[in-house]
């Protein structure tokens, strides 16, 4: 099958999200105005009333067909936070239920007259794929994709970046581990690329960065000195043996001594780096405790962003699938 574009899919007439698919095509204006939306929530989060009605008389269904905690808890918060009600489905994947089974799950909630899908799936491509089979005025939040892209990810760890580092520019960042099966650094390399810091280092075992990636603009260490020394920012990513065909390592024991966050480590990067992870953590495989709880630890802080960025990009896709419908009424009248 052909697929169309992602900028085409995700954006309607006016430049607008209408999906939220992937940041592949999305230009720093848009992550810019994502970012300075979710800064205004985050200042909602701390007040006794914690409720805006953008999504009023909304329904927005989480449809995961992957597990997770963080993610689709925080999309819950964010919809609930934005008064739009909320459903949430947790299938479980069969081998090859993509196709047909997929299909038919979808149209069963679109005569729900569902308005948001917030999609997670193991198939890269899947949230695509589905924004181009539903009906046109149902908003697709891609929530994490096979290791193809985890959009709001990245953007909650963007605003994290710009909240303790005041900016991008000039700032040298490392991501460090499992980079060939995670879907986080890719959002995070194109999101960091975008937004113009200075350096993407990508640091880990030959197995898992491959030298592809220095096609998309980041720098390869295989080496955990030489890929720290002189970070503003680390990230710190878990191995995903869920999605390893093979051994791609000696041990985990292994993976630790040579590729591990240690105190010992930590101090190659600059004394203020900030250590970030995307959760969940697995504590002396790629972190130590100390590190993970340690002062220079901001991962409880994207947490909290998350739901911020979350609330931001579901209420620019609704406006933009608004948009987009008034602006086809208005041509039919015409
Ligand atoms: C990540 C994911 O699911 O891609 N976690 C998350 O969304 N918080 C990373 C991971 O699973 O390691």
């Amino acid at each position: 099958m052909m697929r169309s574009e992602p900028r085409a899919v995700q954006l309607n007439e006016h430049g607008q999200l209408k999906h939220f698919l992937t940041l592949d095509g999305l230009d720093k204006t848009l992550l810019t105005e994502i970012l300075d939306r979710a800064e205004s929530f985050l200042s909602m989060g701390e007040q006794s009333v914690k409720k805006v009605p953008l999504l009023r008389g909304k329904t927005v269904v989480n449809l995961f067909f992957e597990n997770s905690t963080r993610t689709r808890t925080t999309f819950e918060l964010a919809a609930k936070r934005l008064s739009a009600d909320v459903i949430n489905l947790n299938i479980e994947t069969s081998a090859t239920s993509k196709g047909e089974s997929l299909l038919d799950t979808l149209k069963n909630l679109e005569a729900m007259q569902s308005d948001m899908f917030i999609v997670r799936h193991s198939d890269s491509g899947s949230a695509h794929f589905i924004a181009e089979h539903c009906t046109p005025n149902i908003a697709i939040i891609n929530a994490g994709d096979g290791r193809h892209a985890h959009p709001t990810q990245a953007m909650l760890d963007m605003l994290t970046i710009r909240r303790h580092k005041g900016g991008f520019e000039g700032l040298k960042v490392a991501i460090v581990g499992d980079i060939l099966h995670s879907r986080v650094a890719r959002s995070q390399l194109q999101a960091l690329t975008t937004l113009g810091v200075s350096e993407v280092r990508l640091v880990g075992p030959k197995t898992l960065v491959p030298s592809f990636f220095a096609e998309m603009g980041a720098t390869i260490c295989h080496d955990l000195e030489a890929g720290l020394k002189d970070v503003d920012v680390i990230v710190m990513l878990r191995l995903q043996k869920e999605r390893m065909k093979g051994a791609l390592l000696p041990s985990e024991s292994e993976f630790y001594r040579l590729y591990g966050l240690t105190v010992e480590t930590l101090a190659w990067a600059k004394p203020d780096a900030i250590v970030m992870h995307p959760g969940p953590i697995n504590r002396g495989v790629e972190i130590s405790s100390e590190v993970a709880d340690g002062k220079q630890s901001v991962i409880l802080d994207q947490v909290t962003n998350g739901i911020a960025v979350r609330m931001a990009v579901m209420s620019m896709a609704m406006s933009g699938q608004l948009q987009s419908a008034d602006s086809s009424a208005a041509g039919e009248e015409k």
